[in-house]
């Protein structure tokens, strides 16, 4: 339906058919939050909520034409000098671009349209998946022979660099990689991956959007990483042993906590609490003890919100009413934080119950409609 919608556009504004037309999924993170810049390891899926973009090489001249079909908003660039722009979408494909021009690639002009269902700003990765679907398509129109982690790199290059927020690898890597019902078991400080089957028989998953993002998200993220990065020289630098956080006991922490702020000290205990609660989790899922993995989510909100401080009031209540409704088996809240969604594992049975007291206890709270969505895990970027 939506790539009808995308390739009348494409039509409508450039009168010819596109070249190609590529789909590009956000995601969810079963667990493992804030640990992707740390070493760890993530649990992330793609989802069935994706971006559409027709894209065609713009034989004409040196110009990259641009159409944001949800924002009703266009954009172009000259291919041979081009900035960052207040418009705010337009640098995750310039972004893009600006990468592959520094890796030594040579794209070419081209005109785009793309539009999708992924809600922006509820922390299901929009902007990884624009840049994986961006870095994906033009590697198809110019025949660069990028690899799926070179899109992967470079997309996140893009996002750390041009967009200027230094994220991780895990938004990109989900994105690309994804399985249908599957979730990615991604070592973060190698790369290597890992698919495990997600067929948890009688569960739903279930996000509940605050649809809140509060302006700090970015900048909080920024100053997350450089704590942890702080705390990480400091340890390396006392203990022979220490190569990443995987290796930090708390004693470790105890060890330096005289010698840094108390937040940072508790970003760090968050860290190595996390890399465990991942190690513990996927065992569990392995063992198909879903009671036991749920419980883990409930810990992961908790240090989210208290150690790491990247939580907020609506995140707090959701996760906090899934816990008093009894009739969910896990919940915290996903993603960078500050918004966004929470990711909730309920009984199929409890989901529709849950969903209508979530709905109704987050008006009266808030006086907001909460939106929530039941999610299917779906392959990764590919061709329409
Ligand atoms: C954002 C970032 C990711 C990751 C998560 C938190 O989504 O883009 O790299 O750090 O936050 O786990």
């Amino acid at each position: 339906m939506e790539n009808l919608v995308i390739l009348k556009k494409f039509k409508e504004l450039f009168g010819t058919e596109p070249v190609s037309i590529v789909r590009s999924p956000g995601r969810i993170n079963l667990i493992g939050e804030h640990i992707d810049y740390n070493d760890g390891f993530v649990l992330p899926a793609s989802i069935n909520k994706e971006i559409i973009l027709a894209i065609s090489p713009n034989n004409i001249d040196d110009t990259c034409n641009l159409f944001a079909n949800d924002f009703n908003s266009s954009f172009s660039f000259q291919l041979s000098n081009f900035e960052k722009t207040e418009q705010g979408w337009p640098n995750y494909i310039m972004g893009v671009v600006d990468e592959l021009k520094k890796a030594g690639y040579q794209p070419k002009a081209f005109n785009c349209v793309f539009g999708g269902n992924i809600p922006t700003g509820a922390g299901l990765s929009s902007s990884a998946a624009v840049e994986c679907g961006v870095a994906f398509a033009l590697n198809e129109i110019f025949k660069f022979g990028l690899s799926r982690l070179d899109i992967v790199q470079i997309s996140k290059k893009a996002e750390n660099h041009f967009v200027g927020v230094n994220c991780g690898i895990m938004d990109q890597f989900a994105s690309t990689f994804g399985k249908a019902n599957h979730v990615i078991k991604l070592d973060c400080k190698t790369l290597e991956y890992q698919y495990f089957p997600f067929q948890i028989d009688g569960y739903d998953v279930v996000l509940c959007d605050t649809g809140v993002k509060h302006s700090l998200g970015d900048s909080e993220y920024n100053t997350r990483r450089k704590e942890c990065d702080t705390a990480i020289a400091l340890l390396k630098s006392k203990f022979d042993t220490i190569k990443s956080y995987r290796d930090v006991t708390p004693e470790h922490i105890i060890s330096i906590s005289s010698e840094l702020p108390d937040k940072t000290i508790d970003r760090a205990n968050f860290v190595i609490g996390e890399i465990k609660r991942v190690g513990d989790a996927t065992d569990l899922l392995s063992k198909n003890d879903i009671i036991g993995f749920g419980q883990l989510m409930f810990q992961t909100h908790d240090g989210l919100s208290k150690l790491y401080e990247v939580s907020c009031t609506e995140l707090d209540f959701l996760k906090d009413l899934a816990v008093e409704s009894g009739l969910v088996t896990g919940s915290r809240m996903m993603g960078g934080g500050f918004g966004g969604c929470t990711i909730n594992l309920i009984k199929k049975e409890n989901t529709e119950t849950f969903i209508d007291k979530a709905k109704s206890a987050y008006k009266v709270k808030f006086n907001k409609e909460l939106k929530t969505y039941v999610v299917a895990i779906k392959d990764g970027t590919s061709l329409v």
